[in-house]
């Protein structure tokens, strides 16, 4: 069995600090061959940066994926054709900088990971995340031995549709950006790997990681104010599968909390 961690968006600093601190032991504890981790609120709750990315990467991150923040961090659209590793969503537009795709090779195993935006309730100009799904699963057809999809979406409807639309296609369909870890982690029966929202990796005394007061008022008076990275409850969430590496499915899928 090949062993797969995928962390859920890493918030500002107090995420980076358990990702830098956690995820090396747990590679040896769990015997992981895979890290991958979403980098979408890296920087200050807000997109991520040439240098934050680096630092994740030397942390035993093996790639990097992101969300709608991708684009929050100015500098990042030259930063990011320069780093290998970090992959921006495959369904913007075409002229996005960045690759759509990563593969990471472990034990001669290779594992694809690309990321989905949903459209309900998401800002960004995103192509149909179903049609994107075929079509990068077509492209990596021999480019590697099992494909992970990220959905980062807004809706529970919507990246449920994805998981059963892409099921036995792929190893997991794996849910982010909503910041909250769902109960639902489960194979579906044609050996797909399936979670709503794997969580967020940042602190969970606040708002989707943002300190409470702000967030409150805001939603009192509707002024804007600037919501700052909360700073306790900091937790790692994960999903952890194991995958079948004669099948390509997914054996077992479960949410996984570190506390820092
Ligand atoms: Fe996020
Ligand atoms: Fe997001």
């Amino acid at each position: 069995m090949l062993k797969l961690l995928f962390i859920g968006d890493i918030v500002g600093r107090p995420g980076r600090d358990i990702v830098a601190a956690r995820v090396q032991k747990l590679r040896n504890e769990l015997s992981l061959d895979f890290v991958i981790a979403n980098g979408e609120n890296a920087a200050a709750g807000a997109g991520i940066t040439g240098a934050i990315a680096k630092s994740i990467l030397e942390c035993g991150v093996d790639a990097l994926t992101l969300g709608d923040h991708v684009w929050d961090q100015r500098g990042w659209e030259t930063e990011i054709t320069q780093i290998e590793r970090v992959c921006r969503p495959a369904n913007l537009p075409e002229s996005n900088p960045g690759w759509d795709h990563l593969v990471i090779e472990s034990r001669g195993f290779r594992v694809a990971i690309f990321t989905v935006l949903g459209r309900q309730f998401m800002g960004l100009k995103a192509d149909c995340p179903f049609l994107c799904a075929d079509r990068m699963i077509t492209r990596l057809k021999g480019q590697a031995d099992a494909i992970i999809v990220e959905i980062h979406a807004e809706a529970t409807s919507e990246k449920q549709a994805l998981g059963w639309h892409l099921d036995g296609r792929v190893t997991a369909v794996l849910g982010t950006h909503t910041h909250v870890p769902t109960a639902d982690a489960a194979i579906l029966p044609k050996g797909t790997a399936f979670i709503c929202d794997v969580g967020m990796t940042g602190p969970y005394k606040g708002v989707l990681g943002r300190q409470i007061e702000p967030v409150v008022a805001k939603f009192m008076d509707g002024m804007p104010r600037r919501f700052e990275v909360a700073t306790e409850d900091v937790r790692l969430s994960a999903a952890l599968i194991e995958i079948d590496p004669s099948m390509a499915h997914a054996a077992k899928i479960e949410l996984l909390t570190v506390r820092a």
